[in-house]
């Protein structure tokens, strides 16, 4: 894999509204590669700046400081005419979709090829093949009004594709959609990553769309980005509060403060939780604690799988002597911990 992306110590400020009031820093000092052939997550919560790091990557807008690189060329030296060159390699999808609601499928289809000049008799050989690669084969001369959310998206998603961009930018693309649906658009943008080698750069503040389709993430706050690694490296180990914060919409790892009192209540001896990431680790507490004649219940816990990959961890509540317990962990450090203490 080679760099398609990099962002080297970008800064985006924004000029103050009011006379009064500070410009706004939307990106801090970003660093990041994206390979290419990769679906790279960004996640972060609303103000975050993962838009503006979309409109710098696309170059609708100019950086502030630093470099935004796609495909080895830097994109703040280009002339206007070359920009549209560079927008033209790259597709957009949209949480709102953005289509021309008055028009058909089709229309909205040919609209990108009728700019590119793309020949008529190709446009329509280009666009049965996109409604047939996005399942929409039978909708071509419906109106868009017409369609649901998932399959406004599907078009969304093919109009993106109409000029075969190597990378494709997703905005937030299924934060209009509900739960069934936005698995099946998660799943077509994994099928357009997989069978037409597309980048694609998946912003989201959804952990579940990181975990189903994502290679890498990035974690993003007050324009920073504060953690990026493998998915499977940062749900089983999120370092950032906000990363935890964000596996934690996932997978129920610990109890929250108000749950762990009330576990507390029930459960006055020691609070054990067990990491269930290395293969026979779970085996290898159960056994230390039999041996150590420990008593215990499970008494919160979560565990799922990330790309193939299982992780979670369920919280014990201890019954026995306290030398005992110490033993156990000092024995099982790394795959036991205690909670609260
Ligand atoms: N065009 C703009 N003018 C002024 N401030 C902006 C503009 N666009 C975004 N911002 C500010 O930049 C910050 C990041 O916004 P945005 O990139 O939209 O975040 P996100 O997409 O993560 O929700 C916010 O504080 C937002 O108000
Ligand atoms: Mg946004």
């Amino acid at each position: 894999m080679s760099a398609l992306i990099e962002l080297r110590g970008v800064v985006k400020d924004y000029p103050a509204q009011h006379r009064s009031a500070a410009p706004t820093r939307a990106v801090d000092r970003v660093d990041l590669t994206i390979e290419r052939g990769e679906i790279f997550a960004v996640i972060g919560y609303s103000g975050a700046g993962k838009s503006t790091l979309v409109r710098l990557i696309n170059a609708l807008e100019p950086v502030s400081e630093g470099q935004v690189v796609v495909d080895g060329v830097d994109v703040a030296r280009l002339g206007e005419r070359e920009l549209r060159t560079v927008r033209r390699g790259i597709g957009m999808v949209f949480q709102q979709f953005n289509l021309l609601e008055s028009r058909t499928v089709w229309g909205n289809l040919a609209f990108p090829l009728v700019v590119a000049g793309v020949p008529r008799a190709e446009q329509q050989r280009r666009i049965s093949d996109l409604l047939h690669f996005v399942g929409l084969a039978d909708k071509a001369h419906a109106h868009v009004s017409d369609l649901s959310g998932g399959q406004k998206q599907r078009v969304g998603i093919a109009r993106a594709l109409a000029t075969d961009p190597p990378l494709l930018l997703a905005d937030e693309a299924t934060s209009a959609l509900d739960p069934d649906t936005t698995r099946e658009i998660l799943d077509l943008l994994a099928r357009v990553n997989r069978e037409l080698g597309t980048t694609i750069v998946l912003i989201t503040h959804e952990m579940g769309a990181v975990r189903r389709i994502a290679d890498r993430v990035a974690v993003m706050e007050h324009g920073r980005v504060v953690e990026v690694g493998s998915a499977r490296d940062v749900f089983t180990r999120p370092e950032h509060p906000v990363t935890r914060r964000f596996v934690g919409t996932v997978v129920d790892l610990e109890p929250a403060p108000e749950a762990l009192a009330a576990i507390r209540e029930r459960h006055p001896g020691r609070l054990l939780r067990l990491d269930v990431e290395a293969a026979g680790g779970q085996q290898a507490v159960f056994a230390a604690l039999h041996r150590h004649e420990l008593g215990f219940e499970l008494v919160h816990g979560g565990i799922e799988e990330v790309r193939g990959h299982t992780f979670g961890a369920l919280t014990l509540a201890v019954t026995g002597g306290d030398e005992a317990v110490d033993a156990v962990l000092a024995e099982l450090d790394g795959t036991l911990t205690e909670v609260g203490r």
